[in-house]
């Protein structure tokens, strides 16, 4: 490993942490008798726990976020400068890199042409949520305020994202929800809800618009989805699916709000997801990859013409978007992106990205052809799933405390993989995999080596 790491001193950190750490999604019965693992260090794709373990991640952090990979200096150096020279002034006023980073994004983004910064992903959604709100209050008459999600999206924490949450039992538990937020049918052809048709791409987009009719199109005023749904099962859109979204969405003046929280910032192997569609969103919302975790930081992108409506009246106090998140005048983010993104364009990250997505791809669906309890394989660039069944005729999935038992098999072998994870009942079924945008052959190949040898030793 790169540097020694004693294991005395973090003796005390891992009481420390048993004794006062809630983490995140987790239920803590099992750390009175077992250690929480607790990284110390990580380079490119790998990482170190306190114990010296090396582990190779497949998942960018676990939550798709590192794009960049571990350890980069650069990008320290970056924040480290800026937040000497000026570490922080509220978002009311301008600052130097997030100037700087807006027009950067913004070239990237043919269409759209104001950032609106702020801390998470849920952060950014729920702008659009606010904006969405405001407008159909100053514009519409009070109409247009309902949101459209789709079920198995996932948008957030706060009880306003999770009421426009599409995995139930990120929901259970939490509510009462927000009112004003309408689901509509997945676009998963694997699961369809309509047997095994020809056209299912377009039969799911005029699923949305049999919502828009029951609702009444008056009365809604944005569309929210994921360009390809993460933890809700790595869904890629099936064919002819965005192209009959958007028109529905024009045809009934519905904005389109693209979450590209997973998907923003290379994922996929462009710069966002939604590319890959040729559609032309309203709002874009983007946070993990955006500084890869080396600074929080979330951007709501919108159009001229959104914008517009936030300014057309002076003379009214409440005109404009009342709306202040502290963080969101953190100076550390916009300097970390600015540098994350300069990695990704001098280290040709997106052309990386689509080769390597081509080589997990390919493996995964070779292990599909050997191991019957995959059932079926989906990705676009470096975000990948496999969804493992226990009969492929029936596709009945397998149990989850059997994909529980692959993903510990391979990080008992030092591959950190991901896999769903409390959004269905009875459909946490699929491995996740979206290992850093600097992956080579060899990592690629030794992630899947890994899931192979954990579903020969879990399945037999
Ligand atoms: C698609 C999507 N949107 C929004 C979020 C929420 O982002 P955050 O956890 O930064 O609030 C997530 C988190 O996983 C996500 O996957």
């Amino acid at each position: 490993m790169s540097s020694v790491l004693k294991t005395d001193p973090l003796r005390d950190v891992i009481e420390s942490d048993r004794a006062h750490v809630w983490h995140h999604i987790a239920q803590h019965k099992p750390f009175e008798t077992v250690d929480p693992r607790i990284y110390v260090e990580g380079k490119g794709m790998r990482l170190w726990d306190a114990a010296g373990k090396e582990y190779l991640d497949a998942v960018s952090g676990g939550v798709w976020t590192v794009n960049v990979g571990y350890g980069r200096e650069s990008i320290a150096n970056a924040v480290r400068d800026q937040l000497i020279k000026m570490n922080y002034f509220s978002n009311a006023a301008g600052s130097v890199p997030g100037a700087q980073f807006a027009r950067r994004l913004i070239e990237k983004m043919p269409g759209l042409s104001r950032v609106y910064y702020s801390n998470s992903g849920s952060e950014a959604n729920e702008k659009v949520f606010k904006m969405v709100r405001q407008m159909a209050h100053r514009h519409h008459g009070g109409r247009k305020y309902k949101i459209l999600y789709r079920e198995r999206d996932y948008h957030g924490t706060t009880i306003a994202t999770l009421s426009a949450g599409g995995q139930p039992q990120r929901n259970a538990q939490y509510g009462p929800l927000t009112p004003g937020f309408v689901e509509v049918p997945h676009c998963l052809e694997y699961r369809s809800q309509w047997g095994s048709i020809e056209n299912y791409g377009e039969r799911a987009a005029d699923a949305i618009e049999e919502v828009i009719l029951r609702e009444g199109p008056d009365s809604i005023g944005a569309l929210c989805l994921e360009p390809v749904t993460a933890g809700g099962g790595v869904i890629t859109p099936p064919k002819g699916y965005w192209e009959r979204v958007q028109d529905i969405c024009r045809r009934h003046q519905i904005l389109l709000h693209i979450d590209e929280v997973v998907c923003g910032v290379g994922r996929t192997g462009k710069w966002f997801g939604y590319q890959h569609f040729g559609i032309k969103p309203d709002f874009v919302t983007m946070a993990k990859g955006v500084a890869s975790g080396y600074a929080a930081i979330s951007c709501t992108v919108t159009t001229e013409a959104v914008f517009e409506q936030f300014k057309d009246d002076p003379s009214d106090p409440l005109s404009y978007f009342r709306d202040i998140s502290t963080f969101g005048g953190c100076t550390a983010g916009p300097a970390a992106a600015l540098e994350n993104m300069r990695i990704i364009e001098d280290e040709a990250l997106l052309a990386n990205t689509e080769r390597m997505g081509q080589r997990l791809l390919a493996n995964l669906r070779e292990l599909q052809s050997r191991h019957a309890v995959i059932g079926d394989v989906r990705g676009l660039g470096l975000f990948c799933g496999a969804e493992l069944v226990a009969d492929r005729q029936s596709r009945e999935p397998v149990e989850e405390k059997m994909v529980q038992a692959v993903l510990a098999d391979c990080i008992g072998h030092g591959v950190i993989i991901g896999a769903t994870t409390r959004s269905m009942q009875g459909l946490n079924n699929t491995l996740c995999l979206s290992p850093a945008l600097i992956a080579t052959e060899a990592d690629i190949d030794g992630i899947t080596a890994a899931i192979d040898a954990a579903l020969g030793r879990v399945f037999g």
